[in-house]
């Protein structure tokens, strides 16, 4: 044998025998129901249309893909739109059930359908994760297979004021516009009746007040996360209150951020201090270009992560307390912190 087809020959030898095999009557080599190998994992997302929760669909992907190799398992997670319809994501909870799916992470529209939800997964006898969007208590409660992953409002809400109270404090004059000692703000709140808007929005504001700063709201609006929504309140602002506007607290970044683009639209002069929830990649290309303020982490990467290894331990049949650091036997509490030009670099991928 010539050394070209010698080379050739061991190459291809591999793949040559992993073919061979495959003609052996053995499992795993198409076809056939998957191998018990294979976790199935049905990831139900209220709007895949929000900034937040795509960051967090994206890292459990890259999750799960590690973890694949890691255990030497095959991880399946299968993510469906609910369009914001908890109709449409009620029928799709139903789908991954009759198709016999492992576990169920539902991002779910409507806290008060969650019992609903619940009550399907137990009946299927499938282990159930809500994440995000928190249900009360009672209906977490309502099943010992139920888990929920997030971040606690009042926690991430309290150091969102706090960042504009340490601003005020450091250096009162840059932010105390009109110099009347009195803090004057506006405040852009998420979807109404959701449980990170109702805390966000009372306890930025708390962290002030509870210090002794005087506050005047000018205006509040919803603008449900959105940052268009968000720019065309703020431009209605503007014409009202112009430069009267010396901080805007946003429940969360993409709001934010759609207030600086209705300000720089304007052409209004000098930004007031605008800070979001969050930290998703623009918010932090944001405050690398001294536009937005500062922001609280919602651990997108945090959240990806304990929903694979929980995911993973529910299936195994392992002790999810070993897996992940459950309290209540039923939450996962992921940490928050705050994030500014000061500290950004251990946020910013390397
Ligand atoms: C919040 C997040 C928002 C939005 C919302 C959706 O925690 O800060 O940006 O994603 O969840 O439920
Ligand atoms: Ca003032």
């Amino acid at each position: 044998m010539s050394q070209t087809i010698k080379n050739c020959f061991s190459r291809l030898l591999p793949s040559m025998l992993a073919a061979a095999l495959c003609l052996l009557p053995l499992a795993g080599c198409g076809g056939g129901p998957e191998p018990r190998d294979t976790v199935r994992v049905g990831v139900a997302l209220y709007t895949q249309d929000d900034t937040f929760i795509a960051s967090v669909v994206q890292n459990m992907e890259r999750t799960a893909q590690e973890t694949e190799t890691d255990a030497g398992i095959k991880f399946n997670l299968s993510v469906v739109d609910g369009r914001n319809n908890q109709t449409t994501q009620l029928e799709q909870v139903d789908r991954f059930l009759a198709r016999g799916y492992d576990v169920l992470c539902v991002n779910i529209v409507d806290r008060t359908a969650a019992a609903v939800v619940v009550d399907k997964a137990q009946e299927a006898g499938v282990p159930l994760i809500f994440f995000n969007r928190q249900p009360v208590d009672e209906d977490i409660r309502r099943s010992e297979q139920v888990y929920y992953i997030g971040v606690d409002a009042q926690g991430n809400g309290t150091l969102q004021g706090r960042l504009v109270l340490d601003a005020w404090e450091q250096d009162p004059s840059a932010v105390d516009r009109n110099g009347d000692g009195v803090l004057q703000y506006a405040m852009l709140e998420g979807e109404p009746g959701h449980q990170d808007a109702l805390l966000r929005t009372e306890y930025s504001v708390k962290a002030l007040t509870d210090a002794g700063v005087e506050v005047e709201k000018l205006a509040s609006a919803t603008a449900n996360w959105n940052r268009g929504q968000a720019s065309s309140r703020v431009a209605l602002w503007l014409e009202e209150f112009g430069d009267q506007i010396e901080v805007i607290f946003s429940n969360n970044d993409d709001m934010a951020l759609g207030a600086i683009d209705a300000f720089k639209a304007a052409g209004a002069g000098q930004l007031p201090l605008v800070v979001g929830v969050d930290a998703t990649a623009p918010a932090l290309e944001s405050i690398a270009a001294g536009e937005l303020y500062g922001t609280v982490l919602n651990d997108a990467d945090g959240m990806a992560q304990a929903m694979v290894d929980l995911s993973l331990a529910l299936w195994s049949g392992e002790d999810p307390a070993d897996a992940v650091s459950l309290e209540d036997g039923h939450y996962v509490w992921l940490p928050y912190r705050q994030v500014t030009q000061e500290n950004l670099s251990d946020f910013l991928e390397t």
